[in-house]
Parts: structure tokens; sequence; C-alpha cells
């Protein structure tokens, strides 16, 4: 069984993928199962978090005792985010929110001709970036999926995004997306230690570990 590490705190994840339509029956969207994020979130509420998930569209059950709250873009999960970041000891930034969407919107379904199809994209907002420039901001952690240069990378997203913890993992050789197991990097200023390659569960258990230490030795600073 967990120890409480997180009893009477408040924790607020992301998780999964965001859908950015195109016209209704057409989105631009990316690999991401959700299934870091749902770990996180159940070993969070195993730690004694009162825990809220905002979900991307994935397949999954919401862990026991987490509220969750669903969402399909970008958009809708940096509202639903800062709508209810207000007063939370904890954010964790899991999802795998799409950088780009389409410009225009098609009310209609786009019809096709013997043509090519040019798209426009705009940039979506960064949640974590938003969260990062509150006054009073929670303890902040970040993700990074990186294909190289992982530490380098990793310890840009902690400094440029204000984060204090950044966990980064390697999206090469079959491994981070939509795989049950993983491994996992984790940064903050002036530390580091490796989460060897083990099941979502374990690693996520790890993780709130090592947050609940560093948001607690903050916290007491
Ligand atoms: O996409 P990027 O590599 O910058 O993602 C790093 C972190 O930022 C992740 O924790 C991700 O959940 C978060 N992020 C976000 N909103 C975005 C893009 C990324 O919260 N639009």
């Amino acid at each position: 069984l967990t120890e409480p590490y997180l009893a009477g705190r408040s924790v607020l994840v992301t998780a999964g993928p965001t859908r950015e339509y195109l016209d209704p029956v057409r989105f631009l969207s990316n690999r991401s199962s959700g299934k870091m994020g749902y770990a996180l979130a159940a070993a969070a509420a195993e730690a004694g978090a009162e825990v809220t998930l905002i979900s991307g569209p994935v397949t999954l059950e919401p862990p026991p005792g987490v509220q969750r709250v669903q969402v399909e873009s970008a958009q809708q999960m940096c509202d639903a985010t800062l709508t209810r970041v207000v007063g939370m000891d904890i954010f964790v930034a899991c999802a795998a929110v799409a950088d780009y969407r389409p410009t225009r919107q098609a009310a209609q379904k786009i019809k096709k001709g013997s043509q090519g199809l040019t798209l426009e994209l705009e940039r979506t907002p960064d949640t974590l970036e938003q969260i990062g420039k509150l006054a009073d901001k929670p303890f902040m952690v970040g993700f990074a999926a990186e294909t190289e240069h992982l530490e380098i990378n990793g310890r840009h997203k902690l400094n440029s995004k204000g984060l204090d913890m950044i966990a980064a993992n390697w999206i090469k050789q079959g491994r981070g997306f939509e795989v049950d197991d993983n491994a996992l990097t984790v940064l903050w200023h002036g530390g580091k230690v490796e989460l060897p390659m083990a099941p979502k569960i374990q690693l996520a258990r790890g993780l709130i570990k090592l947050i609940a230490e560093h948001h607690h030795a903050k916290d007491s600073a």
C-alpha cells in the first residue's frame, strides 16, 4: 500500500491527446493513449490527494476517486485547466496537446475535389506556459517526449516554462507512446534522477513520491 504522501493536497493532471477539427468529421491529433497521465492520477489518489483529471479523448476509465473532466481541443483543455487550477497545490501536465490547429474550421464537411488540399495552421494555446505565468501558481510538473538530446531539451523546457520539475522520456525504439512500460529522466533545478523502465503505474508511483518530496521541501522553505 502506498503511503499518504499527499494527504490533504490537491492535484490537477492533464492527460491524453487533443483533437483539432478541420470540419465536423476530420481532425488533427497525435499519438497518445493517456496511459501515463491516468497512471499519475491514480498514483496521486492512492497517495491521498484530491485529484482532478482533465482528459482528452482516450479509451480509459477514470481511476477510482478521481474527478474527470473530458475535453477535446487544446483550447478546451486550456480553458478547463485555467478554471480549475485556482487553489491547487500541484499541477502535472502530461497531456500531448496538439501544437497546431486549422486556422479555419468548416461548419460543413469539406467536399473532396480532384485537386489537393492545403491546410493553414495556427498555434494552439500552451496550457502549461499559461499556468506558469499565474501569480499564485502551483508546484508545476511538465513532461517532455523527445527524439534527441533528452536532458538538454528537458532542461530547456524546465526553464522556459517556469517549471519545478520535468519528466523527460525517449520516444524512439518503440518507447513512450501507447506502450505499457516506459522510463523517465526526472529533472529539477540542480538535480536529476533516472526512473528505469517499468510499468507506467509503477513509474507514476515513483514520480508522485518525488513530486511530494520536492513540493514539501518548497512548501516548508
Ligand atoms: O509540447 P511540449 O514538448 O512543449 O510539451 C511540454 C509540456 O508542455 C508537457 O508537459 C505538455 O503537457 C505541456 N503542454 C501544454 N500545452 C501545450 C503544449 C504542451 O500544456 N499546448
